[in-house]
């Protein structure tokens, strides 16, 4: 049975002292995470307040990497470095770096090869544009995206990937995907993952959804037998508001 995962992105929200301030309140909120795992990306200046801190029962994400261990790269940050952190995850192929970042499968790939070389496991996110839904091309572009994000990947590396369908249409809209678009696309990917990896794979891997989950809504997604969890994004800085999120998943294990 595959546990239920929560990943909470802060994307470029709060400052270290800010992320501390957080983390105290999270932790008297949700003291125990149990039987759900609740992981949390703050942004890179943030990572050491949450994977030096103990006493807290929260795993720890990066929101990106670089593919290369070190090198001449200004601006960016490696896998070796995450992990030093004590990242367990990274997030990677979020459509905003895609969209405003010009990231493509491509650098996804190296990303997803980079981060498993160093042990971290990647959380690979897909999605579709409204206008590749309304053209009924959904299952195509993410099958697409999945397949060129995963292109190398041993058997034994795609089970340890989690993967995050999010319609680029749903994120920090407001408008989330129906449970239905769901169910139908994560059985897309599922497949998609047990035709090209084999059924162990398709059995293991985990698919989350993400795009405008909240409180109100997060039990009405999980409800789906194909839906392992929630990517959060604008509905977690809030640290009462994600503690309602992981209290929702925890009344609705499966
Ligand atoms: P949102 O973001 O929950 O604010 O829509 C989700 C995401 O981008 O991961």
């Amino acid at each position: 049975m595959r546990q239920r995962l929560i990943v909470c992105n802060w994307k470029m929200h709060k400052t270290a002292a800010e992320a501390a301030v957080y983390l105290q309140q999270l932790s008297a909120l949700v003291p125990r995470a149990d039987p759900i795992e609740v992981v949390l990306a703050p942004p890179f200046t943030a990572l050491h307040v949450v994977g030096q801190s103990s006493g807290h029962p929260f795993g720890l994400a990066a929101q990106d990497l670089f593919w290369d261990d070190t090198g001449p790269y200004t601006g960016e940050v490696s896998a070796p470095m995450l992990t030093a952190l004590g990242c367990r995850y990274v997030i990677l192929g979020h459509s905003e770096r895609r969209q405003l970042f010009g990231e493509d499968d491509a650098g996804a790939n190296k990303k997803v090869r980079a981060a498993l070389r160093h042990g971290l496991r990647p959380i690979l996110c897909v999605g579709e544009s409204l206008s590749q839904r309304d053209r009924g091309d959904t299952e195509n572009v993410v099958r697409g995206q999945l397949l060129r994000g995963l292109e190398g990947l041993s058997k034994e590396e795609s089970r340890t990937v989690t993967i995050a369908y999010e319609p680029v249409w749903a994120i920090g809209t407001g408008r989330a995907a129906s449970p239905e678009q769901i169910t139908a696309t994560h059985q897309t990917l599922r497949s998609t993952l047990a035709n090209s990896w084999g059924s162990e794979t398709g059995e293991q891997v985990r698919i989350l959804y993400g795009g405008s989950v909240t409180p109100d809504n997060v039990s009405a997604f999980l409800a789906s037998a194909e839906v392992d969890g929630a990517l959060v994004g604008g509905a977690c800085l809030d640290p009462h508001s994600l503690a309602k999120i992981v209290a929702c998943a925890q009344s609705s294990q499966r």
